[in-house]
């Protein structure tokens, strides 16, 4: 997509565009999907994240029925810490290289505020979950909210990083 642009002496604009569901609450989201939250919520319950307060919790769902969950884990040296997201897709990686990731769900909330809004995951976050969906070649479903209120659906992750830097430019 890069190239056409580039290669094109006339100048377009592109516009590209996302389709994201969002639900009022997580009552209103499958069985299957309300459990693997239940389980982000419960692994934000071991954040480490004494220098942020900033709580995070990921549930990875694999293909052979396993689920997988992570929190952010931070350090003094603050670039040495590690995102929820990360934490869990790099140990569903390294536990079970063969496995598909189905779905992941991604819960957020600041010990000093009531988040209602989703919290999306970071960019840095996406970059490796599209590694996965990539080498996989099968989507990957990610639900995320806050510590309450409105989840957001997304139902790949391409959905979520357009122009991806992925290894068919290496
Ligand atoms: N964090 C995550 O765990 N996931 C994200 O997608 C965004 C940010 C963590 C990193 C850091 O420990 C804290 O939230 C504040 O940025």
């Amino acid at each position: 997509m890069i190239n056409n642009i580039l290669h094109n002496r006339v100048m377009k604009e592109v516009i590209i565009e996302s389709k994201l569901i969002v639900y009022e609450n997580l009552e209103q989201l499958p069985e299957d999907i309300i459990m693997l939250m239940e389980k982000a919520f419960k692994a934000r319950e071991n954040a480490y994240a004494p220098y942020s307060k900033f709580h995070v919790g990921a549930a990875i769902l694999l293909d052979n029925g396993e689920v997988i969950t992570g929190n952010n884990q931070e350090n003094a040296s603050y670039p040495s810490g590690l995102c929820a997201e990360r934490t869990a897709i790099y140990y569903a990686g390294s536990q079970y290289p063969d496995a598909k990731i189905n779905k992941i769900a991604i819960s957020a909330g600041s010990t000093s505020k009531i988040n209602t809004e989703p919290i999306p995951p970071c960019g840095a976050c996406r970059q490796a979950i599209a590694e996965y969906e990539i080498k996989q070649k099968e989507s990957i479903e990610i639900y995320f909210m806050g510590e309450k209120g409105n989840v957001i659906k997304s139902h790949s992750l391409a959905n979520l990083l357009p122009l991806v830097f992925d290894k068919t430019v290496l």
